[in-house]
């Protein structure tokens, strides 16, 4: 399918799909969040699709919300609107989906890495909340995951105070995943995104929906869920292949069943 706001690639077994509004700082206008939303369920769809990578330009993963857009928007056009499924779609995404970051992830840009399972952040990535500048406060989860991310007090200086933090600090305070140089950073998250496509598939979906549930739930129902997903993975043949292959020290060969 030919869209007008995003790039999509197949790279071996990694998804790749591209924000491309380089005008707007890649903003995330309705047309993007919908697209974006349908390419990566196309993905999610694709057997020959291990995992995904969702990344941005050099300059900028993406400014956050299109602000032209929202600024004549009234309570209910956002109650109404299908702004918000488009980020409940995003978490619904089974396979892993990686963040390639560089530039600006402000906003709703830095809510959608965060959406994301994993964060590969260039040098140049530049983190933050700046919503607060407008009148408002984060709206696409940020305040909560940015909280149980980066804690409850930096939390609140990025959210209240528009505190940006750098490649650097983000990865200090365990934003991200790992800091790369500018050039190359997607090839980077393509190659990471690669290496988890290669493993048994239907235990790296699961393992994704069990790390989620320790964001959603209290630790006793999270442990409960991984009891259960764990138990759940011991009727697949990659359960048994895998195991198979470490006794007669082989390599493993996953089919996802
Ligand atoms: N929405 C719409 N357009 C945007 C945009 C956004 N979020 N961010 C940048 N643009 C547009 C600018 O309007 C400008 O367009 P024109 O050339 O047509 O005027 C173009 O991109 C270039 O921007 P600047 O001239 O401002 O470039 P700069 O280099 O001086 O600054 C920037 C870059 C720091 C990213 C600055 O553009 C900026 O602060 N952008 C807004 C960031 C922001 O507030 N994000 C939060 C949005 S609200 C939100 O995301 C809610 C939510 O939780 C979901």
């Amino acid at each position: 399918m030919a869209y007008e706001t995003i790039l999509t690639e197949v790279r071996g077994n990694v998804g790749l799909v591209t924000i491309n509004r380089p005008k707007a700082y890649n903003a995330l206008n309705s047309t993007v969040m919908s697209e974006l939303v349908d390419a990566l369920a196309v993905f999610d769809a694709d057997d020959a699709v291990g995992a995904m990578v969702l990344a941005g330009s050099e300059k900028a993963f993406a400014a956050g919300a299109d602000i032209k857009e929202m600024s004549g928007k009234t309570a209910v056009d956002m109650f109404k609107g299908s702004f918000v499924d488009s980020w409940d779609a995003i978490r619904a995404i089974r396979k892993p989906v990686i963040a390639a970051v560089s530039g600006y992830a402000l906003g709703g840009g830095c809510e959608l890495a965060m959406l994301c399972d994993m964060i590969v952040a260039s040098e140049s990535a530049k983190f933050g909340q700046p919503e607060i500048n407008l009148g408002i406060i984060p709206g696409a989860g940020g305040t909560q995951r940015l909280a149980r991310t980066v804690g409850k007090f930096l939390a609140m200086e990025m959210v209240l105070n528009n505190r940006t933090l750098s490649a650097a600090e983000a990865a200090n305070f365990g934003l991200v995943n790992r800091v790369v140089p500018v050039e190359g950073f997607v090839d980077a998250a393509v190659s990471l995104a690669q290496e988890i496509a290669e493993r048994a598939p239907t235990a790296v979906q699961i393992g994704k929906e069990a790390v989620n549930h320790a964001f959603e739930t209290t630790l006793a129902e999270g442990v409960a869920v991984e009891r259960r997903l764990f138990q759940l993975l011991f009727s697949t043949e990659d359960r048994t292949e895998g195991m198979n292959a470490f006794v007669e020290k082989r390599k493993a060969n996953w089919t996802g069943k």
